[in-house]
């Protein structure tokens, strides 16, 4: 099941691989910033943490748990996400992280810039889907 996750939510979930102190900062800190995360049992299994920004939305993290990748969780996590914000999209990803270019691919995202060495010396695409 997919969901948004609340602050009172963080009482009864559970993660292997997600933080949910880092969760309960970004959403303490971030008034922009929304958690989806796809559950099983109370356990968040994958996640996706944007900001909504009046006229854009910027995709911070996508992350599924290394065991269940490959089943579509991110996939359906994006779809969400986009019939959802319904506005332009932008994030910035390793360019050496295959699977996830050609996952926002797939969603039409399209490469707008590159922001050299950014990720410690290692070059960030920047990329945007446009509403
Ligand atoms: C990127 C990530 C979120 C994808 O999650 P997922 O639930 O496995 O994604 P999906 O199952 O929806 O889609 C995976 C796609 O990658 C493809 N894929 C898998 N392995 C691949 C490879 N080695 N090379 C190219 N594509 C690959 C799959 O075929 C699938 O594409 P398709 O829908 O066209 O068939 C997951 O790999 C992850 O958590 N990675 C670590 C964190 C990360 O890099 N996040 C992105 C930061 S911006």
């Amino acid at each position: 099941m997919i969901q948004e996750i609340n602050k009172e939510d963080l009482a009864v979930l559970k993660s292997s691989f997600l933080s949910l102190e880092i969760v309960r900062k970004d959403l303490n800190e971030n008034p922009f910033g929304h958690y989806l995360a796809y559950i099983e049992n109370n356990n968040i299994l994958g996640f996706l943490y944007y900001s909504d920004i009046y006229e854009r939305a910027e995709i911070n993290q996508l992350e599924v748990c290394a065991s269940y990748r490959n089943q579509k969780i991110a996939s359906k996590l994006l779809e969400i996400m986009i019939t959802t914000v319904q506005k332009n999209i932008t994030l910035e990803v390793k360019i050496d992280n295959v699977i996830a270019i050609h996952l926002y691919q797939k969603f039409k995202f399209k490469q707008i810039g590159i922001r050299k060495g950014y990720y410690n010396g290692i070059d960030a695409v920047l990329m945007e889907r446009k509403n």
